[in-house]
């Protein structure tokens, strides 16, 4: 049985006594499969102390921020230093993700500066990858994805690292990719990755996002590349959530 990453991203959703109300309930649940699969979980900043105190000695749950600023303090009004988050116990943080690249304008340059500043700092970064609808019906969506990872990765050596295959069309939307549609670019990630990194590149997981739920993690999760999900709506409620892990694994 393959292992599974279980990433959560909740967006601006739960307050911190939601948070904790979330961890209650999902932790004691967790402990079957915690030998074995892993949890990340993204909560909105505000909520992350319900982290810190409740999952200092949960079994392979690893927590971390949904967006962080390319430097770790000076004059950023409003914005989340990732030095901070590691200091509260965040050791992985999104990076990337299509609704800071659309709504928030964030630039391949600056992804890329996130990117250094996670790996100097030892926090493992997701990187969020995927094509628009646009660009998947002119057939651009591995060359976009190739990109997306040369221009966040390149010339850098090997170092901890995720990526997630996100079509911007399945984020949200209840649209989710078929498992080949799915199975397809994370294979030509793998194989993208392996020129850059070689045999480094094997322990980088791969993840899908985009309307995962407990109905169609089966399916996607027997495509041999992809090795968990990041997953938002259905990340909310604690027993729909794992139930991604039970149904699909
Ligand atoms: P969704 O979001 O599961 O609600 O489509 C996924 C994501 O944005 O990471």
């Amino acid at each position: 049985m393959k292992k599974m990453i279980l990433a959560g991203n909740w967006k601006l959703h739960k307050s911190p006594v939601e948070a904790r109300r979330f961890l209650k309930d999902f932790l004691p649940e967790w402990v079957p499969y915690s030998e074995k699969h892993e949890v990340w979980l993204f909560p909105p900043a505000l909520s992350m102390g319900a982290f810190t105190e409740l999952c200092a000695s949960a079994t392979n749950i690893r927590f971390g921020l949904q967006n962080f600023w390319s430097e770790s303090q000076g004059a950023f009004t409003g914005e989340n230093s990732l030095e901070v988050a590691k200091g509260l116990g965040a050791s992985v943080a999104l990076v990337g993700h299509s609704e800071r690249r659309q709504i928030f304008g964030e630039d391949v340059s600056l992804i890329r500066e996130k990117v250094l500043l996670a790996r100097s700092l030892g926090v493992l970064p997701v990187l969020c990858v995927g094509e628009t609808l646009q660009e998947r019906e002119k057939g651009k969506s591995l060359q976009v994805v190739q990109d997306q990872v040369d221009s966040a990765l390149g010339e850098l050596d090997p170092f901890e690292l995720a990526v997630a295959y996100e079509p911007v069309w399945a984020i949200g939307t209840g649209q989710v990719a078929s498992p080949e549609q799915a199975g397809e670019v994370h294979a030509f990630l793998r194989q993208h990755l392996s020129s850059l990194w070689g045999e480094a590149s094997e322990s980088v997981p791969l993840l899908y996002g985009g309307s995962v739920k407990p109905e169609n993690a089966k399916d996607l999760f027997a495509q041999e590349a992809i090795g968990g999900f990041l997953v938002g709506g259905s990340s909310l409620d604690p027993s729909v959530f794992l139930d991604i892990l039970k149904k699909g694994r």
